[in-house]
């Protein structure tokens, strides 16, 4: 089925809003296990009540919407109502944000690969994402994960996960919701910049091959990748620079300019320093950049006001300071204005 002219046009228009204004969008989609490992860290209880209250936090911080464009649910939070008896949908669709979700059932063991992994959640997805949009939600997200290490990635896994990508982002567009297609290649390692660049060229180009494949409408759909940076354990740490400039000349290589946007995951650096390099990367000259450069940072814009709130309701203002403070970073990261901290 070839899509409508209508759903051409809501698609591009909801992507292009997604990317528009400097703006850019707020991963707050954690699975339970990844939600509750992060309160584990700092002692918060592991609960429904706990997580709804940190949600409520964050989506009612002043000033969320001068910065952030759209935010990503996960289903548990889709479902849930604000203190007042507003649901998060309507709260954020009422602040100007455009409410998504994350529709993957999360990784397990790709059979036959070892230290590999697939993302699952293709079955039945068609029926969820009419009940998703029926719920207000406009956009989607489905990660797929790619580890680096001796061997690895395969072709098998890289394969594997582009064309579930690439399956459900046929299937969002044809309901008509924006899929975010998210290949995330960790930082766990101890490899350099050059291995990231490889494997980041081979990942996103088997990717759009696997789209092209599946006949989906790039102008409808927004990019989340990782940047181009070494491992975490590599001894030779990249500069700013070297990471702006390694990361653009990848997707320029495989990223077709007909995608309006790069929302850049933050997967482990800190909040300063990937605001630093999308900062770094907007300044590139615009034949650098034929897309919108955001971003869709989960740790690196929520960590700070976690760590503040702390379970606690007396937190809850000052952790909402710390969160429009990294989204005012992360706006300014657009346009090339961001300041580097300490350094003001
Ligand atoms: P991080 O920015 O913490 O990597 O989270 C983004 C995300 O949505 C991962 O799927």
């Amino acid at each position: 089925m070839a899509l409508n002219e209508t759903i051409i046009h809501e698609l591009s228009t909801t992507a292009k809003a997604l990317v528009a204004h400097n703006k850019g969008l707020l991963a707050m989609d954690e699975s339970y296990s990844t939600c509750n490992k992060r309160f584990a860290k700092l002692g918060i209880p592991q609960t429904n009540e706990m997580r709804l209250a940190y949600r409520e936090m964050l989506v009612t911080a002043e000033g969320l919407n001068e910065g952030i464009s759209g935010a990503i649910l996960f289903d548990e939070t889709a479902r849930q109502n604000l203190q007042d008896g507003t649901s998060f949908i309507e709260a954020l669709a009422g602040k100007g944000i455009i409410p998504g979700i994350k529709v993957d059932a999360g990784t397990v063991a790709l059979a036959l690969h070892s230290g590999e992994k697939i993302t699952e959640g293709l079955d039945n997805l068609r029926e969820r994402l009419k009940e998703y949009l029926a719920m207000g939600l406009k956009f989607a997200k489905w990660r797929g994960v790619i580890t680096i290490g001796d061997n690895i990635p395969t072709k098998g896994c890289i394969e594997a996960n582009a064309h579930a990508l690439a399956r459900y982002a046929a299937l969002c567009q044809e309901e008509g919701l924006v899929p975010i297609v998210e290949p995330e290649i960790l930082m766990d390692g101890e490899h350099g910049l050059e291995r990231c660049y490889e494997v980041t060229e081979q990942v996103l180009h088997t990717v759009f091959n696997q789209l092209y494949k599946q006949g989906v409408m790039l102008e409808g759909i927004i990019l989340k990748p990782n940047m181009v940076v070494p491992g975490l354990a590599c001894p030779i740490q990249a500069s700013v620079d070297e990471v702006a400039d390694a990361t653009l000349e990848c997707f320029l290589r495989t990223v077709p300019a007909a995608v309006p946007g790069i929302a850049f995951l933050s997967g482990g650096q800190s909040s300063e320093l990937a605001s630093a390099r999308l900062n770094a990367m907007n300044l590139r000259e615009k034949s650098r950049r034929p897309w919108e450069l955001s971003f869709s940072f989960g740790r690196a814009i929520q960590q700070p006001a976690l760590e503040i709130w702390n379970g606690r309701d007396e937190n809850v203002l000052k952790a909402q300071e710390a969160l429009y403070h990294r989204v005012v970073c992360n706006l300014a990261a657009r346009s090339g204005t961001y300041k580097e901290e300490g350094k003001k």
